[in-house]
């Protein structure tokens, strides 16, 4: 029994799967391939070679002959369609935690990772090489993974860590940046599904749908609230999905007619970049080099270097491939699964699905010009001056977003990057880290700065403009904007848009952030999709920052995000009715659904409770959240981190 299982029930499982599909998407491929040359409709490009291999009812059949044990089966079967469960928020109970009665025995998890090829990771906290009560204690690799903590690779490469582990209880830090002594598990999760295939995600899905255990889904780490951690949960792990396609010519569902690219859910910024490149055509990614292009930063809405010029991530989406809740794998254009295909771009990651790759739109190579300078308050004649020259980059807010440009920028008041609020701090600086001018010659680019550049003179400010330009926007993306890294615990961030109103932005305020705007001049904005629709209205994102130090207390650790919490206040009385970008803001944010949602959020709940009627898929602020709490075991208020147990609101 138990050799036949390794050696011959995953290997049928999946051949069964692989064969049928491959099969019935023979002739997909075949008119995808000739779409470039005639006009029949192919809306849909073929899948990659692991979206062909998925879960059958028949290779479920298989399974369970093999099983030979009801119990067994029934842990990985589908779900109920999504047309026979009504009210199904109301059987919501609390996730199943290890060493509960109802977690799955180890013989269970065995014949999981069986069915799944062995793809089963039981992960470790990456620092538990730095503990001596580990197994894992290794004082060369603790010193390796501590220095390196900083570097953003270290966390996506592994299968739990994320780049803000504040939010899973920052319960196992390398050295140097733990606050205590001990190395717990924390809220990294308990297994982890390495996947490869669409049959591994729907394994996953009905396996921990069936048996009401925590998921998660976890791409690169980089949200700013942790939400790929999860205390006891399992998750799917996205990383490796790298496959890539380049089609000159698409014809998608929506009537768009022109490049696209089709990306695995696994690639970042850098490789999208790089493929648009050696296409000769352009797409739309983060500014960060390793944030996942085809996973939550699209979801959530995602801006660009590019949206200014072109919009949001979530605009150029033409299709998608997606595991449901149910297990089932569907597509998603907008005439297939419209709904969902609305609420996925721009409705944020972990809501009703796993998504395996996204077809996005591609334009044409695009000259582009950057431009990076900066001044402290010594190179300015006093304060006031200081404040006058951040002011009059203000004023030229509206004339940059209007030509297309985008400006990532840091103003502060210490070395730390991130806008700090330490009182009496009177270390002033501006850094535009990157001002982006699309589709202009560097003379272009000048004739647009001059306004604020003259002003920057008649204050005597000095700063040294360098000028970057290319044929092309990654190679100025690539030297305009540095790596990002990722791992630490010290900073807490929340985010305001702010729109075109003027007095929104005279009051200078602002302590990091972006020019930019959500409806790009070279585009229409889609009017199908769920982006929150402040970014269309949006002059600028700010996000402000606080900071504390590795060893602080987790009191301190609290005050401190409470008074980023409250000082926002000041930016949300001078921009009503506007809101917060979800992927980089404040889990604590009040009014939370209708800041990251807007008028969205109604018909997004009740597409989540048609898709998600269990409530499998949870992330702190996602979509149908605020139904449940994370009991955390941290001395924080409930929900403050992903540290605890999952359980239906209480009250
Ligand atoms: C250094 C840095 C730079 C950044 N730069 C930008 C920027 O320029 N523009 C911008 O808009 N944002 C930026 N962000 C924010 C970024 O959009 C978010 O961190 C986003 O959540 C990252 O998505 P991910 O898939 O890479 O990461 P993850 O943290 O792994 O995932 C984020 C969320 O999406 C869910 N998810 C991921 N993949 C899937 C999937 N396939 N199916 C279902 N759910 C999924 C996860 O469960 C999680 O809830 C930046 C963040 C950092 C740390
Ligand atoms: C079937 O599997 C379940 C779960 O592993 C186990 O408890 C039960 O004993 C098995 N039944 C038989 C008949 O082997
Ligand atoms: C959900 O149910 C509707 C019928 O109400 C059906 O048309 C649709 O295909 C189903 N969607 C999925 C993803 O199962
Ligand atoms: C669903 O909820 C509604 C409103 O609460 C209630 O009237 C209805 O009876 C419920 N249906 C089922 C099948 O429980
Ligand atoms: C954690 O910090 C303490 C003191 O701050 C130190 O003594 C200890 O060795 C550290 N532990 C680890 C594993 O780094
Ligand atoms: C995850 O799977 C990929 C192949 O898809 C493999 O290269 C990688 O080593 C695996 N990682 C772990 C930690 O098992
Ligand atoms: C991109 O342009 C170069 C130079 O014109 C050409 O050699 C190459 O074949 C093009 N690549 C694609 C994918 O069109
Ligand atoms: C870029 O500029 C050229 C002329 O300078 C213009 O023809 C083209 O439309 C512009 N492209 C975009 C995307 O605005
Ligand atoms: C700038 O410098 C010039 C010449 O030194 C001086 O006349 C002028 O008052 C200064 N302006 C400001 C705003 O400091
Ligand atoms: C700031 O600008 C000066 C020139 O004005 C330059 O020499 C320096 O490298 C810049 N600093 C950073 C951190 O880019
Ligand atoms: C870290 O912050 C605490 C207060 O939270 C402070 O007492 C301590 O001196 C700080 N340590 C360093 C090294 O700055
Ligand atoms: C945190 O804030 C509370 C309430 O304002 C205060 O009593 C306490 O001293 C603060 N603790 C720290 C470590 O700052």
């Amino acid at each position: 029994m138990k050799g036949y299982l390794s050696l011959g029930l995953a290997t049928s499982l999946v051949a069964s799967a692989a064969s049928a599909q491959s099969a019935s998407r023979a002739s997909v491929s075949l008119s995808v391939a000739a779409a470039t040359v005639t006009t029949s409709a192919s809306a849909v490009p073929p899948l990659f070679p692991g979206e062909t291999v998925q879960l059958t009812d028949d290779a479920l059949a298989k399974a369970a002959t093999a099983l030979n044990n009801e119990t067994l089966s029934r842990m990985f079967a589908f779900g109920a369609s999504n047309t026979t469960i009504v009210n199904g928020t109301r059987d919501h109970s609390c996730k199943i935690m290890p060493g509960d009665a109802a977690w799955p025995a180890a013989s269970t998890w065995n014949i999981f990772d069986q069915l799944l090829g062995r793809s089963l990771i039981k992960p470790v906290p990456l620092a538990a090489y730095c503990y001596p009560d580990w197994s894992e204690y290794d004082a060369d690799k603790c010193s390796e993974i501590t220095s390196d903590w900083l570097d953003a690779s270290l966390h996506f490469e592994d299968p739990t860590s994320i780049m803000l582990p504040l939010y899973e209880g920052r319960s196992c830090m390398a050295t140097g940046y733990n606050y205590t002594s001990t190395c717990t598990q924390g809220a990294y999760p308990t297994y982890v599904v390495n996947m490869s295939t669409v049959a591994q995600v729907q394994l996953a899905v009905n396996f921990a749908r069936n048996q009401n255990l925590r998921l998660v889904v976890k791409n690169t780490g980089h949200d700013f609230n942790g939400k790929p951690s999860g205390k006891g949960a399992l998750s799917i792990w996205t990383h490796w999905l790298k496959d890539k396609a380049f089609y000159p010519v698409f014809k998608a569902d929506n009537g768009y007619s022109g490049p696209a690219m089709k990306l695995g859910t696994g690639i970042q910024a850098w490789e999208a970049y790089e493929f648009a490149k050696v296409s000769n055509v352009t797409v739309i990614g983060g500014e960060g080099a390793t944030v996942g292009v085809a996973g939550g930063y699209t979801f959530g809405g995602g801006h660009s270097p590019l949206s200014s010029m072109y919009g949001m991530a979530a605009d150029q989406v033409l299709a998608m491939e997606v595991v449901l809740a149910d297990g089932r794998f569907i597509t998603a254009t907008s005439k297939q699964n419209s709904d969902i295909f609305w609420m996925l771009r721009g409705g944020g990651g972990s809501t009703i699905g796993v998504v395996t790759s996204l077809t996005i739109k591609a334009y044409p190579k695009l000259p582009t010009t950057t431009v990076t300078f900066n001044w402290t308050i010594s190179d300015t004649p006093n304060a006031e001056a200081f404040w006058a020259s951040f002011r009059s980059y203000l004023d030229n807010f509206e004339a940059f977003v209007d030509a297309g440009a985008y400006g990532y920028y840091y103003l502060g008041a210490s070395s730390l990057e991130m806008g700090t609020t330490y009182a009496g701090d009177t270390d002033y600086y501006f850094r535009m880290e990157s001002f982006v001018a699309p589709n202009m010659t560097i003379p272009e680019t000048k004739k647009l700065l001059k306004p604020w550049f003259d002003a920057l003179d008649n204050l005597n400010v000095s700063y040294t403009p360098w000028y970057n330009h290319a044929d092309n926007f990654h190679d100025v993306w690539k030297v305009a904007f540095p790596l990002e890294g990722g791992g630490s615990d010290v900073v807490k961030t929340a985010s305001r848009l702010l729109p075109r109103k003027k007095d929104a932005i005279e009051k200078g305020l602002f302590i990091a952030g972006f020019h930019i705007s959500g409806t790009g001049i070279a585009v229409e904005p889609p009017t199908d999709n769920a982006v929150l629709p402040a970014w269309r209205d949006a002059l600028a994102h700010v996000i402000v920052g606080s900071e504390w130090n590795f060893t602080s207390s987790w009191e301190t650790v609290h005050n401190s995000s409470l008074f980023v919490t409250n000082w926002m206040d000041a930016l949300r009385e001078i921009s009503p009715g506007s809101g917060a970008y979800m992927s980089e803001a404040d889990l604590l944010e009040p009014n939370l659904q209708e800041a990251f949602y807007g008028v969205n959020y109604p018909r997004l709940y009740e597409l989540k409770q048609k898709y998600d009627p269990t409530g499998l898929f949870f992330a702190l602020t996602a979509v149908g959240a605020e139904d449940w709490e994370v009991q955390v075991t941290d001395p924080l208020p409930y929900s403050w981190n992903n540290n605890g147990r999952l359980c239906p609101k209480s009250s």
